[in-house]
């Protein structure tokens, strides 16, 4: 994808995703503490399970947070591994890419070794940003690490900074957005509002609820109309299972 204000489809990406061969490689991204890389990627392996896809969730954060919540899950399409070392990562990528149409990678930031690795193997990079000065200036910085961690990639990954958790009708929320388009980041073209059901998911495990799931269905629409996630345009990569440990 190119690097214009994002509100348009990007024709790139369309011809990108239809270069993936086995599963789609999606990570998250952010610096910023506490952005929703986690709320937002477990719900993206929710909903693509819910729809068919056979997905492998490697975390790589401290604590496994999302290896709990999809064990939580109990889904049949959701398989978890907790990567423990930056060798791991890769290596678990190439065992699995072909039995699965989507391996998640959640981060802890881009700032580690275990980052740069996630980054390696990224088809996808997902950049939430909340509406607060310091998400804003990190998602920047974020986006443009990735760009330059991955200029001599054979294929560049797509990059999309995703505005999520606003709260609605503020300025805060506006002059997010201003800077987003200023700084000309492909921003995903719906905004993810601040909502109750995405906190509750931290007690109650599972996918949002109410009005969390109408807005999380909406952002759904939004990737696959971006032609961003390579399942909902080639459907299933096989019919393949395979059993993790
Ligand atoms: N759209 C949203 N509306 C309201 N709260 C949200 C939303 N998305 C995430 N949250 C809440 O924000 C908090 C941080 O989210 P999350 O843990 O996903 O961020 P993170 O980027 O993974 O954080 P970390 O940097 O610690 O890994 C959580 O309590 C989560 O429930
Ligand atoms: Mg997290």
């Amino acid at each position: 994808m190119t690097d214009t204000t994002a509100v348009q489809v990007a024709p790139e990406a369309v011809e990108t995703n239809k270069g993936h061969e086995g599963a789609q490689i999606i990570i998250s991204l952010q610096q910023k503490g506490g952005a929703g890389k986690t709320t937002m990627l477990c719900c993206l392996a929710g909903a693509m399970a819910r729809d068919g896809a056979k997905i492998l969730f490697l975390d790589t954060e401290a604590g496994f947070p999302a290896a709990a919540w999809c064990e939580d899950l109990d889904d049949e399409n959701v398989d978890c591994i907790e990567i423990t070392s930056e060798e791991q990562l890769p290596a678990t990528v190439e065992q699995y890419q072909d039995h699965y149409d989507a391996i998640l990678i959640d981060t802890a930031g881009w700032d580690s070794r275990m980052a740069s690795y996630a980054i390696g193997e990224a088809h996808l990079i997902l950049i939430p940003c909340k509406s607060s000065k310091k998400d804003s200036i990190q998602a920047v910085k974020t986006y443009f690490h990735a760009k330059t961690a991955t200029k001599n990639h054979k294929k560049a990954p797509e990059i999309v900074i995703n505005l999520w958790g606003l709260k609605k009708y503020t300025n805060v929320a506006e002059r997010t957005r201003v800077e987003m388009a200023e700084a000309k980041m492909p921003v995903l073209p719906y905004t993810m509002p601040a909502l109750t059901g995405f906190e509750q998911m931290d007690w109650a495990g599972g996918m949002p609820q109410g009005a969390a799931a109408a807005a999380f269905q909406q952002w759904l629409g939004a990737m696959q109309n971006e032609h961003h996630l390579v399942y909902y345009d080639r459907g299933p990569l096989s019919q393949k299972t395979t059993e993790v440990a």
